[in-house]
């Protein structure tokens, strides 16, 4: 999501290879946009970009014959505000003195811009790296110096970012860390900056580590790191960093479906910042609300998010709506489609087939389109007519986690606004997803080996956790190759019952609210030989019947589902390395499904 890196030399050379090879390196995080700005020993600024692939705008602009002493390259990953040749950054201040960059979410950006506009700046996008460039203008403008006027923007600015900016007429670059990575380098007659390590490793393995609430001077010949809030310099040690730059990519983890897992916490709590501060939550809302009928449109795991998202509507604003994977939509409901219908298709990539043939089966029917979607620029969010993003990045591992997890953010949200409640429920959630992944690394771990050579498995969950049962079972059988099915609880007698004797796994999932009906589910199928997983918050009843139980903080009822798939995608995370298998890359699927 987003990538900038900066660069300052001793001496001026051609900065645009170096640059985009710079772009290569970040283009693993997902993008739509690229562009590149150099400063050159006469101090002019050459600013070139645009949407498309980091090789075809550097083709289309010539941007390996960019010549300068500083430079910057910044990747584009659209939030909101269509990928364009104005929103793509980098980004001039009014007078063209000033060229930045950011990677991440400014939440003001709104407010920010028209009190710009108001100051007489020249406001030529509406993207939110633009305002860091003229939130530092504005306190140059009133005589600061640059280190100065950044900590006054460091204020300014709400959100998590990191940003980078030159000025002309000098010979340092600046950038600061306020919430998004940001590392520091040396190396022989230059230092660097970028959002990550796999940034920079190829040109010097001489790293700065940056912390939050951080900023750094950058010159050709070394760098110094200051507070911002009180511009003093920190003594930090350059560290000699031996990682690979697939182990770099994968920060720190051994898979990316490990770090995703990880990134959950931060990438929810982006979410919860846009849909609070974004105007686009009322519109979309405002379009379901007075649909005759409301269909929830999805495929695999995004079809999961819409069943949760059906209940939370049910629940939270007394509104039906109906879940339906996209080609049985076709069948199902399509006949009957009129223009006063509205669906919410949901696609993290937006290039599914099957989604987008519902969608223009739909749309030919006048119906109203709203879409979900987390790669933007993707033809879901094209054919949208609002949409809402969910804001996680690029998602590289095949199997969906932090993107099913925003998805039943953005429908509580949703769910949320259109019942008039506030959205207050939500401000814990990063820190109890934060709580949960600490609290059941452990218990997976240990519950492993019980499951290992297990080849069939149910997963059974009621209500609001019937979708998260279902979503399990699919990480499970998705990574691990096991038969898993994923069932409301109470059908289970109904049939499948009669496949249990003894040592068969269920794992169990249940909110506090269905504690009565976990004990009876558990004990039906324990007493006929069966080995018991409960999913749910610590409950003596619970404990005392099941095998094994992975415990889940206190929360919210609502939030509650959310907290509960985490421990299954570790477990099937955890399985599928056991295994011996590649869970990022599971055999037979892809991550996109661009077919019938
Ligand atoms: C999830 O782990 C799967 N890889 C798959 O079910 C996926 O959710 C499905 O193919 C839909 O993809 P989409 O969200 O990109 O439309």
């Amino acid at each position: 999501m987003c990538g900038i890196f900066g660069i300052v030399t001793t001496r001026e050379q051609q900065l645009g290879p170096i640059l985009v090879e710079a772009g290569k390196r970040l283009s693993y995080r997902g993008y739509d946009s690229v562009g590149c700005a150099v400063i050159g020993a006469d101090q002019a600024i050459d600013l070139r970009k645009d949407v498309g692939k980091v090789e075809d705008v550097a083709r289309r602009h010539a941007i390996a014959e960019m010549r300068g002493l500083r430079g910057m390259t910044q990747l584009r990953w659209a939030t909101f505000g269509a990928p364009s040749h104005a929103n793509a950054q980098p980004h001039l201040d009014s007078d063209g003195d000033m060229v930045g960059a950011h990677n991440g979410n400014v939440v003001n950006n709104v407010e920010l811009r028209a009190e710009f506009v108001a100051e007489g700046m020249t406001v030529r996008s509406t993207n939110d790296g633009e305002s860091c460039v003229h939130a530092v203008e504005r306190y140059v403008k009133l005589g600061l110096g640059m280190v100065d006027a950044i900590r006054k923007a460091y204020d300014d600015l709400e959100g998590d970012y990191a940003f980078v900016i030159g000025r002309k007429g000098e010979d340092c670059l600046y950038a600061f860390k306020k919430g998004s990575g940001l590392v520091a380098a040396i190396g022989d007659g230059f230092t660097c900056v970028g959002s990550d390590l796999p940034s920079l490793l190829p040109l010097t393995r001489k790293i700065v580590r940056l912390r939050d609430g951080e900023m750094v001077v950058l010159r050709g010949d070394g760098l110094e790191v200051r507070h911002v809030s009180d511009g003093e310099v920190v003594e930090r040690e350059v560290e000699e960093d031996s990682e690979t730059m697939e182990a770099a990519q994968k920060g720190g983890y051994p898979h990316f479906m490990l770090k995703e897992i990880h990134e959950q916490p931060k990438v929810a709590q982006d979410l919860i910042h846009l849909l609070n501060a974004s105007k686009h939550l009322d519109r979309f809302v405002n379009r379901l609300k007075g649909a005759r009928n409301l269909y929830l449109v999805g495929c695999g795991t995004s079809y999961h998010a819409c069943i949760l998202g059906a209940v939370y509507l049910a629940r939270l604003a007394g509104r039906p709506a109906v879940p339906i994977l996209a080609p049985q939509f076709l069948a199902q409901y399509l006949p009957a489609l009129g223009p006063d219908d509205v669906g919410i298709f949901v696609s993290q990539s937006g290039e599914t087939k099957d989604v987008l043939n519902a969608l223009q089966a739909a749309r030919a029917k006048g119906a109203g389109i709203l879409g979900l979607v987390n790669v933007l620029g993707s033809t879901l969010m094209h054919a949208s007519e609002s949409y809402l993003p969910l804001a996680c990045g690029y998602e590289i591992s095949v199997p969906a986690t932090k993107t099913f997890v925003n998805q039943c953010v953005a429908f509580l949200a949703i769910a949320l606004r259109a019942g008039g409640h506030g959205m207050e429920v939500l401000k814990d959630l990063p820190g109890l997803i934060e709580r949960t992944l600490q609290g059941v690394d452990v218990p997976v771990r240990d519950l492993a080996p019980a499951l290992m050579g297990q080849e069939d498995m149910y997963c059974l969950g009621y209500g609001l956790t019937y979708p998260i049962a279902l979503e399990g079972a699919l990480k499970l059988k998705e990574v691990t190759y096991a038969h898993c099915e994923g069932m409301l609880s109470t059908e289970f007698k109904h049939g499948p019952l009669s496949a249990v004797d003894e040592g068969f796994p269920i794992l169990f999932v249940g909110g506090a609210e269905d504690t009565g009906l976990l004990v009876s589910g558990i004990n039906e199928s324990a007493c006929r030989g069966a080995r018991t997983v409960v999913i749910s918050q610590e409950e003596p009843r619970l404990r005392a019947n099941a095998h094994h139980m992975l415990v889940l903080p206190g929360a919210d009822p609502l939030l509650a589902p959310i907290l509960a798939v985490l421990p299954l995608q570790l477990l099937a995370y955890r399985l599928s390395v056991a295994r011996g298998y590649d869970p990022d890359f599971p055999r037979n699927l892809s991550k996109t499904l661009t077919v019938d």
